[in-house]
């Protein structure tokens, strides 16, 4: 596959914190327009990767390209512009605490500064109707908001800019299964109606059934699977055997008639 259709191109990517190698040799190609969940094992390194694709974190060796640049020597003003085209839920504080929901919107495409108020309304008010929160929500604080509210308005805000490219840290932890498949199903829509690539870390079984085109397993440091979920749950590897072949495994694969290799019928 030529740069060109990779969104993201990781190249010979090596991570580490001080002596801490976290990413070893990843290779890996998002492709336009397809949802790609990073799974793993906690400090992994899923949201440490995601961190590079934005570069907010710079690498120790490799390269990383992202709608075809690299990023790394990137001056600000092309770093922002880039950041611009993506839209970001973070894993924590997904909301700023001082800021109202209509604040916490706006706040990217002020940050423009080629948008006037009024504009800026209009947009606002336009993202919350595509989350399904009312507009007599938009003035509340997040402390006054329920956890599956939040989630929602924080992926307004990744999507004030309508970014080509969606970076979705666990999205539907700490939501109930109800709320959780709520966000699924937003999602979903977002899908259909624009043309986004997405890059996810999820430990939920049913959210990477559900939304996932492909899967990247990160264990040793490195993507030991890459494929579809099918291909990926044959691969054999402790991490893949444990995450996929528990109960909660074994239940979300089932609705999608996923037969794990060595099963016996
Ligand atoms: N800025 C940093 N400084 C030092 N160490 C870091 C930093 N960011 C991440 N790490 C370490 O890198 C490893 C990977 O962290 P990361 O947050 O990417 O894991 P994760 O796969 O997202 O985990 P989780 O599933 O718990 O979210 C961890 O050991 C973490 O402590
Ligand atoms: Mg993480």
């Amino acid at each position: 596959m030529t740069n060109g259709e990779c969104v993201i191109r990781l190249e010979g990517l090596h991570t580490r914190f001080g002596r801490h190698v976290v990413h070893e040799d990843i290779n890996l190609c998002v492709r336009r327009g397809e949802v790609i969940a990073l799974v793993g094992g906690s400090g992994s390194g899923k949201t440490a990767l995601m961190r590079q694709m934005l570069g907010l974190e710079v690498p120790a060796q490799g390269t990383v390209r992202v709608f075809g640049e690299p990023l790394h020597g990137h001056d600000r003003k092309k770093l922002q512009s880039m950041r611009n085209r993506c839209g970001v839920l973070f894993q924590k504080g997904a909301l700023f605490s001082a800021l109202s929901v209509y604040d916490n919107i706006a706040l990217p495409m002020r940050e423009l500064r080629t948008l006037d108020e009024g504009m800026i309304r209009d947009l606002v008010m336009l993202k919350l109707k595509m989350v399904d929160i009312e507009a007599r929500h938009a003035s509340k604080m997040p402390a006054e908001l329920s956890g599956g509210m939040i989630k929602r308005i924080a992926l307004a805000r990744a999507m004030a800019l309508d970014p080509e490219l969606l970076f979705l840290d666990e999205p539907t932890a700490g939501l109930d299964p109800e709320l959780s498949e709520g966000f699924v199903e937003l999602i979903q829509t977002m899908r259909t109606e624009l043309t986004l690539t997405i890059v996810m870390a999820t430990h939920d079984l049913d959210t990477l059934v559900a939304l996932s085109d492909r899967v990247a397993v990160l264990a040793d440091q490195r993507i030991v699977a890459l494929g579809s979920l099918r291909e990926v749950v044959g691969v054999d590897h402790p991490f893949i055997t444990k995450f996929f072949r528990g109960e909660r495994g074994q239940k979300a694969l089932g609705q999608t008639g996923y037969v794990m290799a060595g099963d016996v019928l």
